[in-house]
C-alpha cells in the first residue's frame, strides 16, 4: 500500500520516462492535482476557448473499476455467534452473521464472556468454517458503562423511541468510548484486510477510531435496530459528537427507509447537511446511506425441518407440543425485552378467550436477556404477572391458555415449533427487522400455512404488506386480539394466498444476498486505480462509487465543447453545468487523497 502522494510521483515518473514527454505540465504532479480540486479546469476559464478534449470515462476504465478481487473482510460486533448448532443464538445479529462469516472467510471480532485488564494483546483468532473468530476480553473497568449502561440503558431505549426507559450517565458514556478505543486497538492487528464492517449501536464511534488509527480501508456500519426521529436522538447525551463520528464511515446501512430517513433528518436538523442521492458530503468526504433489509437462510430452515433433532431436544419439543394436541396454538418467540411488546400481546390474547373460551393457546418462548439491567428485571416481572393473570382467569386443571418458557431453544427446535403453530405473533413496539417473523413464514407447510400477525412497527412490515401479514398496532391489545381471532378462523385458501408472496420475498433476498449486497456496496469505496486513465484525467483517481459523478462531469463537458462559441448565453449555461458537476466530483476526490491505495504494478503505467 502506498500513499497517494508517493503514487502520484511514481506515476508521473513512469509517464515521463515512457512517453518521452518533455513538457512538465503534461504530467500530473501533486501541485496540479491539488489545484484541480480547487478550481474548474483552466481551459474552461475562458468561455469560447477550445476546452479540454480528453475523454474522461472510457469503457475500459469502467471494466477496470468493476473488477472484484477476492475480499478480505473484517466483521466487528459486540456479540459473536456461538458457532455451535446445539447452542441457541442470542438475537438477530449473531444469527444473521454466523453463516456470512463461515462462508466468506471473514475475521469476526467481538466480545468474549470474560473481562480483561484493558491491556491490548494479539487478536485471539480461532478458525471457524472458512473464517475466523476473535473474542476479546473487554476491559472490566469500563464494561458496565459500555454494555449495561450506555449501550443498553441509554442508546437501546432511545433507538426504540422509548425515552421513559432511558437512563443516562456521563460516566457510562466515557466507558463506552474507552471500550470502542480498546476494540479499535485490537482490530489494528488486521489492518491490512480490505474492508471493515461494523455492526450495531454498541460500536457507533468505532469507524472514527479506526480512521484515527490510520486504518483507511473502507469502513461500513450496519444498524440492526431502528433509527428514531431526531427528537429521540436528542435525549442521548453527547449525541452530536456521536453522530459526527458516524460520518467517518463510508457506508451506513439501515434496515428500512424509515430508519434511513430519520437518520438523514437528524443530519439536516443538527448539522444542516443535506443528503443528495443518499450521499452525505462532509469535510472528511462522503458517507453513503443505504437500506439493506436483513433476511434469513430459508434453505437452512428447510434443512432444520428435515433433519433429526437430538434426543433431548426431541423430547423437549414433543412434550411441549403435547399441550396443544387437538387444539390451535399461536407462538411468540422473543428475547425478554420491553421493546418486544410481550405484555401487550398477553393482554391482547386474553380477549379472544373471553368471547371464545379455549379457542386458542399461546406458546410464549422468552429467554432472559440483559438480566443485569434494571429495566429488564422489571419487565420480566410485568410479563410474568400478566401471564399469571390470564392463566388464572381462563385456565382449568387440564388446560392452560399460555405456556411460557424462559429457556432457549436451538434454531432446529424452533423450526419445528413454528411449523406446528397456527399463528405466529410478532408484535414488537419497534424492531429493526425481526427475523422471527421471517423464520415463522419460512417454516410453514406450503399446503397448510399458518398466519403471521405482525407489528406495523417491525422492520419486517416494510417487506410484508397488509395483504400478506395481519398488521397490527402493538400498543393496542384489542387490535392484536382481533388479528389473533381472524387468524384462528382464516380459511385455507386465504392463508395460502397470504403466505406465498411472503415466502417468495424471503427466498428472493436471503441473508447471503443481504451480506453480498452490503459488501459489494462497501467495496465501491475501495480505491481502484485506472492507471492509464489517471494520466488523461488530471483530476485524480476514481473508484466505482464515484463513477456516476465522472459520468455527469464528462457529459457536461462534452455538451460545453459542442456549443457554438458564438452563442454566449448557451455557452455560459453549459459552463455552469460543467462547474457544478465538477464541484460534485471534487469533494470525494479530496477524500480519496487521504487514503491508502492499492496500486497496479509500475509496469502498467508504461
Ligand atoms: C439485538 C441487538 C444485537 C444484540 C441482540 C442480543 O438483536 O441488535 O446487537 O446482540 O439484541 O442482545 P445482547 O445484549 O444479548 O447481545
Amino acid at each position: 500500500m502506498v500513499r497517494i502522494r508517493d503514487a502520484l510521483y511514481m506515476a508521473a515518473l513512469a509517464y515521463s520516462s515512457t512517453s518521452g514527454a518533455t513538457q512538465q505540465d503534461e504530467t500530473i504532479n501533486q501541485h496540479a492535482f491539488d489545484q484541480r480540486l480547487d478550481e474548474i479546469s483552466p481551459e474552461l476559464d475562458e468561455p469560447g476557448g477550445a476546452g479540454p478534449t480528453h475523454s474522461i470515462v472510457s469503457d475500459e476504465v469502467a471494466d477496470v473499476v468493476n473488477q472484484q478481487p477476492d475480499l478480505k473482510l473484517v466483521v466487528i460486533s459486540n456479540r459473536v455467534a456461538p458457532f455451535d448448532p446445539s447452542k441457541p443464538q442470542t438475537g438477530g445479529l449473531a444469527a444473521g452473521l454466523e453463516p456470512v462469516v463461515q462462508r466468506s472467510g471473514a475475521v469476526w471480532v467481538g466480545s468474549s464472556e470474560n473481562r480483561g485488564d484493558g491491556t491490548e494483546r494479539p487478536l485471539p483468532l480461532v478458525e471457524t468454517g472458512a473464517g475466523f473468530v476473535a473474542r476479546l476480553d473487554l476491559p472490566a473497568a469500563d464494561h458496565a458503562g459500555y454494555y449495561r449502561g450506555f449501550s443498553n440503558s441509554t442508546l437501546w431505549p432511545a433507538l426504540h423511541s422509548l425515552p421513559d426507559r432511558m437512563s443516562v450517565s456521563e460516566h457510562d458514556y466515557e466507558g463506552y468510548q474507552r471500550t470502542n478505543d480498546f476494540i479499535a486497538g485490537a482490530v489494528f492487528d488486521v489492518r491490512d484486510r480490505d474492508l471493515f464492517w461494523v455492526h450495531d449501536y454498541h460500536l457507533l464511534p468505532l469507524g472514527a477510531r479506526l480512521y484515527e488509527l490510520g486504518i483507511d480501508r473502507p469502513t461500513g456500519f450496519f444498524l440492526h435496530t431502528p433509527w428514531p426521529a431526531p427528537d429521540m436522538v436528542e435525549y442521548v447525551p453527547n449525541h452530536r459528537e456521536l453522530m459526527k463520528s458516524t460520518l467517518k464511515y463510508d457506508l451506513l446501512g439501515f434496515q428500512t427507509n424509515r430508519d434511513l430517513n430519520n437518520y438523514s433528518a437528524y443530519l439536516r436538523t443538527h448539522f444542516g447537511l443535506e443528503t443528495t442521492d443518499v450521499v452525505v458530503t462532509t469535510e472528511r468526504g462522503q458517507t453513503r446511506l443505504k437500506k439493506f433489509p436483513i433476511g434469513i437462510d430459508p434453505k437452512q430452515f428447510a434443512d432444520y425441518l428435515a433433519a433429526d433433532l437430538s434426543p433431548a431436544e426431541q423430547e423437549k419439543v414433543s412434550s411441549l407440543l403435547q399441550n396443544f394436541e387437538g387444539s390451535k396454538f399461536a407462538i411468540g418467540v422473543d428475547r425478554l425485552d420491553y421493546t418486544k411488546g410481550i405484555d401487550k400481546r398477553v393482554e391482547g390474547f386474553n380477549q379472544p378467550l373471553r368471547t371464545e373460551p379455549h379457542s386458542i393457546s399461546l406458546l410464549q418462548i422468552a429467554p432472559s436477556s440483559r438480566a443485569d439491567v434494571e429495566q429488564y428485571q422489571k419487565y420480566r416481572e410485568e410479563v410474568e404477572s400478566a401471564i399469571n393473570r390470564v392463566n388464572a382467569e381462563h385456565g382449568t386443571d387440564r388446560w392452560s391458555p399460555i405456556h411460557y418458557k424462559n429457556d432457549s431453544f436451538s434454531q432446529a427446535a424452533l423450526a419445528r415449533l413454528y411449523r406446528a403453530a397456527h399463528v405466529g405473533v410478532v408484535t414488537p413496539l419497534r424492531d429493526g427487522m425481526n427475523l422471527v417473523a421471517k423464520e415463522y413464514v419460512a417454516a410453514q407447510d406450503p399446503k397448510n400455512p399458518g398466519v403471521l400477525v405482525l407489528s406495523k412497527f417491525a422492520g419486517a412490515a416494510e417487506d410484508f404488506n397488509e395483504n400478506e401479514a395481519l398488521l397490527v398496532d402493538p400498543n393496542h391489545p384489542e387490535e392484536i386480539a382481533a388479528a389473533i381471532s381472524r387468524a384462528t378462523h382464516m380459511p385455507l385458501e386465504e392463508r395460502v394466498t397470504r403466505w406465498r408472496p411472503m415466502m417468495d420475498k424471503i427466498e428472493s433476498y436471503t441473508i447471503h444476498d443481504w451480506a453480498a449486497d452490503y459488501i459489494s456496496e462497501l467495496d465501491k469505496s475501495r480505491v481502484t486505480v485506472p492507471a492509464d486513465q489517471f494520466l488523461h484525467l488530471g483530476l485524480g483517481w476514481t473508484n466505482e462509487a464515484q463513477m456516476p459523478l465522472y459520468q455527469n462531469y464528462a457529459t457536461a463537458l462534452t455538451a460545453f465543447n459542442e456549443v457554438d462559441p458564438a452563442d454566449a448565453a448557451l455557452k455560459e449555461a453549459a459552463y455552469a453545468d460543467v462547474k457544478s458537476s465538477f464541484e460534485a466530483l471534487a469533494a470525494p476526490l479530496m477524500h480519496t487523497q487521504d487514503r491508502l491505495w492499492v496500486l497496479p504494478a509500475p509496469e502498467s503505467f508504461a
